[in-house]
């Protein structure tokens, strides 16, 4: 099958949910892809984050191998080898006490959410009204099933299937005087993600942590964070909120937690598994041999890269900035290890950019509208990083000029510094 065929045959037979590049890709090794037609791409966005081990891992080929050999499935009836294994690596890094399995970002998103309210009933059993409001953030994103798009702060995502789960309220960003208006006995959890991934790489300030993480406390609330997309090693630590010395009660990962199978997972603590007893809350597939016995080896890889990642991260991070004091387009420079973004003063920019990377055989993405994304895998080289500056170099610099973008620079400095 070549590209056109492939499109043709997917107009009519898919759903139009997807604006997909026309590349068909065929097979990867490490940082690189290649599509039907032998032309190589460097991956700078990982299956959105999924391939941080990169393509064709050995160590993962190996265990798939082993695994799919052995035993593929056998649902959550029975026990498996590697539930508990998975589990106990995962609460070690977290710290925290209990794992639950699930295929999903969203999935995950939504037990978090189920499981908050469960806790609220179990601990106002004294005939008061449990609490039940949840406040999330303005312009996060959570997946796209009812519970996680009530949280979802952007418009776009929710408009077309309200009504939404209710009980929802939304706090600005960073904005700690809202949290404490909207933050009463009523609210059962207050949810964010530490950097907003898919809302343009916003990382959240350690002032407004640190206060959802005293105000929760002092009400009984649970902080429930989503690391679906920070997590799991990409900003050079297990968590991202290991980066702010807070401790969650809930956090939820997913995307490269199997190197591309599909396996998310909730952790959290024994006083929030309390409000959750057999029968409650399930899954056909979440946890099963094949996904969880590659997690495993994917955390034990991920071990070996996390100085690498903060390495990386560090000179990408470097490069980006010295490309911001060159090029009057790019607004910020934003994110954590190799989760990074740049924010660009114009959509056409931003687009003509990402296209002509496409076009250069390197891989990324534009997130909100002006935001390009980067979530290259763990193992690139500096030589990596040297080529895509040096794509965006070209990119930006065949850019029209824009009236007043000396003005637009400098008025961001102040931001800037409220969202390190
Ligand atoms: C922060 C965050 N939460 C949740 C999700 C949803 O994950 P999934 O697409 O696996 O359902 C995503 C996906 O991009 C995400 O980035």
């Amino acid at each position: 099958m070549n590209l056109a065929s492939v499109v043709q045959s997917e107009q009519e037979l898919l759903l139009p949910t997807y604006d997909r590049q026309r590349v068909l890709f065929t097979r990867g090794r490490g940082v690189y892809l290649w599509d039907s037609e032998g032309k190589r791409y460097l991956d700078f966005l990982s299956g959105l984050g999924v391939n941080a081990l990169g393509h064709g891992h050995r160590a993962i080929q190996s265990v798939l191998r082993r695994q799919a050999a052995r035993l593929i499935h056998v649902s959550n009836l029975f026990f498996h080898e590697y539930q508990a294994e998975l589990a106990k690596r995962l609460t070690k890094i977290s710290g925290l006490d209990k794992a639950f399995f699930c295929n999903s970002g969203t999935e995950a998103w939504e037990g978090a959410l189920k499981l908050a309210r469960a806790l609220a009933r179990v601990e106002n059993s004294n005939g008061h009204k449990a609490k039940w409001r949840i406040l999330a953030l303005d312009n996060s994103f959570h997946g796209r099933t009812f519970g996680s798009l009530a949280t979802t702060g952007q418009a776009k995502y929710r408009h077309p299937f309200a009504p939404l789960v209710p009980g929802v309220g939304f706090v600005a960003l960073n904005d700690i005087d809202d949290l404490k208006r909207q933050f009463d006995g009523s609210v059962c959890a207050i949810c964010l993600e530490i950097i907003q991934g898919e809302g343009g790489i916003f990382p959240v300030s350690a002032e407004f942590l640190q206060a959802a993480r005293e105000l929760s406390q002092r009400t009984g609330a649970l902080l429930i964070l989503d690391e679906i997309q920070c997590g799991l090693g990409r900003t050079g630590k297990y968590f991202a909120y290991q980066q702010y010395g807070v401790k969650p009660d809930i956090v939820t990962v997913a995307k490269p937690l199997a190197a591309g199978l599909p396996l998310g997972a909730i952790l959290t603590t024994n006083r929030v598994a309390g409000g959750m007893h057999p029968g409650m809350h399930g899954t056909t597939f979440g946890g099963g041999p094949l996904a969880c016995a590659v997690a495993i080896e994917v955390l034990r890889t991920v071990d070996g890269l996390l100085g690498h990642v903060r390495e990386m991260g560090g000179y990408f991070r470097e490069k980006l900035e010295a490309l911001q004091a060159k090029h009057a387009s790019i607004r910020e420079v934003r994110g954590m290890g190799l989760m990074l973004g740049i924010d660009i003063d114009s959509a056409d920019t931003a687009k003509a950019a990402v296209q002509q990377l496409l076009d250069h055989g390197i891989l990324i993405n534009r997130t909100h509208e002006t935001v390009l994304r980067f979530l290259p895998p763990y193992i690139i080289q500096r030589k990596h990083v040297d080529q895509v500056i040096r794509a965006l170099d070209t990119a930006l610099a065949s850019a029209p000029a824009k009236p007043g973008r000396g003005f637009a620079r400098a008025g961001k400095s102040a931001k800037r510094s409220k969202t390190q």
